[in-house]
């Protein structure tokens, strides 16, 4: 149970396409509100950095407000205020930055940067409120299996203590998450159409169509998604083509099917890897593409068959990006004693496991 004595830090993302802001008490997420701007990018098909930034400072006033009153919380019950400096878009991680320091000044408060990763590895400990939920580790629970898919990142991470990363493996080119949302796209089901590809497969059959599960066979824990989009394009205009017609809608199915298997399929390889030649009793999942079922279904199972524990957030709001799992972070970096980093300059490809950039 979390102590009342525990430290209010206001959280900040704005590392992509979600403006949000966060208060939480240690592990309590007493709000996390989050602004999405995919009307602002849908006529794009994708984020473009300048319109996310303009986005970011028209919604920060409003969500910040909403996640202040939320909470119950004025600014002088503020204790800290965290920031995410990177990985992200350079733009829209300026205007994040720039915000967390007028405040911080305004008000008086500590700044801290935090890297935008360790915040979706640990959202699994978040707490409700009132302090029910949420993964309590402990010391002897280390090394933990860190696995992120986000519509930026796929990563494999060694989580040997808090602020300690080995980076294990990651994509080599599209993210999990990026690569439902070009599947989606190609299948007409819009922008960013992800869950909506995964809610469509839901009803399909994936033993419809055969694709492909790239770089199954390496001897590293990489993954690569591009070739699975390549083999998804090819498959559609054959199935067209064949039939001289558009898409049924049980074709659009059983493809979204397929593709899910796929790309589910690659990255588990993965992980089942490491489990395979490592001891990791738990796993930590986070990133919004970890909402997907099969992913989540087949990974339990895998894990069960490593004696693994997994542990996913109790809500999706803290799986896509969120201000309370950057709050979140610094609030285990004070929890565990780990002197707060002050420096405050966005890094846009700051990698978790880079010990210079992330040194306290
Ligand atoms: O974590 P997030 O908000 O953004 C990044 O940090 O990049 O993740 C968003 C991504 C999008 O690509 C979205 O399509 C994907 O997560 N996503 C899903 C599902 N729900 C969201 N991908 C697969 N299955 C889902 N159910
Ligand atoms: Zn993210």
């Amino acid at each position: 149970m979390s102590s009342s004595l525990e430290k209010i830090i206001l959280g900040i993302d704005t590392s992509c396409d979600d403006t949000s802001v966060a208060v939480v008490q240690g592990r309590r997420v007493l709000s996390n509100v989050i602004s999405s701007q995919d009307e602002v990018h849908r006529a794009f098909g994708g984020v473009v950095p300048m319109l996310a930034k303009r986005a970011h400072e028209t919604q920060f006033p409003i969500v910040l407000k909403k996640a202040l009153q939320r909470a119950k919380v004025t600014p002088e019950n503020i204790d800290c205020i965290a920031v995410t400096r990177g990985p992200g878009l350079a733009p829209a991680l300026e205007l994040g930055l720039q915000k967390a320091k007028e405040l911080a000044q305004e008000w008086n408060k500590p700044i801290t940067g935090i890297n935008h990763l360790e915040g979706h590895l640990w959202s699994a400990v978040a707490e409700t409120s009132t302090g029910s939920g949420g993964w309590k580790f402990k010391s002897a629970d280390f090394p933990i299996l860190g696995v992120i898919v986000s519509g930026g990142h796929t990563e494999l991470y060694e989580i040997t203590g808090v602020g300690q990363y080995t980076h294990l493996g990651g994509t080599v080119d599209d993210a999990f998450g990026e690569a439902f949302d070009k599947a989606a796209r190609l299948l007409g089901l819009g922008y960013p159409g992800g869950a909506a590809l995964a809610d469509l497969a839901e009803s399909g059959d994936s033993a419809a169509y055969s694709l492909p599960r790239p770089m199954r066979l390496t001897p590293d824990y990489n993954v690569s998604y591009s070739g699975l989009k390549t083999a998804l394009v090819r498959l559609v205009e054959e199935v067209s083509q064949k039939n001289q017609r558009l898409l049924t809608e049980t074709e659009i199915r059983n493809l979204a099917a397929s593709f899910q298997a796929a790309a589910t399929d690659t990255i588990l390889n993965k992980v089942q890897k490491a489990l395979k030649e490592h001891t990791y009793k738990h796993i930590l999942l986070g990133g919004g593409g970890a909402a997907n079922k099969q992913l989540r279904k087949k990974l339990r199972i895998i894990a069960k068959n490593y004696s693994s524990e997994l542990h996913v957030p109790n809500k999706n709001s803290l799986l896509r990006d969120n201000a309370a799992m950057i709050a979140l972070a610094a609030a285990l970096r004070l929890e565990k004693n780990i002197p707060l980093n002050a420096e405050m300059d966005r890094i846009p490809h700051w990698k978790l496991e880079s010990p210079d950039e992330n040194k306290l």
